[in-house]
């Protein structure tokens, strides 16, 4: 079943602010289940990779440094609906458009820092965890 996995990121923003525990609180309390996570560090390149989809973009420069610019926590996560409960989960990308009770809304500050990372569809989340995780490492 392609669509109960999605892939996040608390991003460094969120770690800086030591907000890794209760945001993880709030992904397992709305019923996901950590299937692979790790604890790790993306330089320009990878984070560059990561997000080659926005290259184009005006803002891909600014993303590439902030997403490198510290640790952050990646996880696969695996619910029924993955993708579209979780997105629901982290509200809006920009967390002045939030609804109350996202983690964005929570613990996001802008819309470039803002907190999390979640798959927008099941291919790009099957994409995104193989890119942090090999089958040794996914339970
Ligand atoms: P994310 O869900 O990780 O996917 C792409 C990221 O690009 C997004 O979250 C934002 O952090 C970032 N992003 C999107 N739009 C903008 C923008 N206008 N300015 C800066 N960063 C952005």
């Amino acid at each position: 079943m392609a669509n109960n996995i999605t892939f996040t990121m608390i991003k460094p923003d969120a770690v800086r602010a030591n907000n890794i525990g209760p945001i993880l609180s709030m992904m397992t309390e709305a019923g996901f289940r950590i299937k692979a996570m790790k604890y790790t560090h993306l330089n320009k390149d990878t984070a560059g990779k990561f997000y080659e989809v926005h290259k184009e973009r005006p803002f891909y420069g600014e993303l590439v440094d902030f997403m490198s610019s510290g640790p952050i926590v990646a996880a696969i996560l695996e619910k029924d609906n993955a993708v579209e409960d979780f997105r629901k989960l982290i509200g809006s990308t920009n967390p002045a458009e939030a609804d109350e009770g996202t983690i964005r809304k929570q613990y996001a500050t802008s819309i470039g820092e803002n907190a999390v990372h979640g798959s927008d569809s099941d291919e790009n989340a099957k994409i995104e965890g193989d890119f942090f995780f090999n089958n040794l490492e996914v339970f």
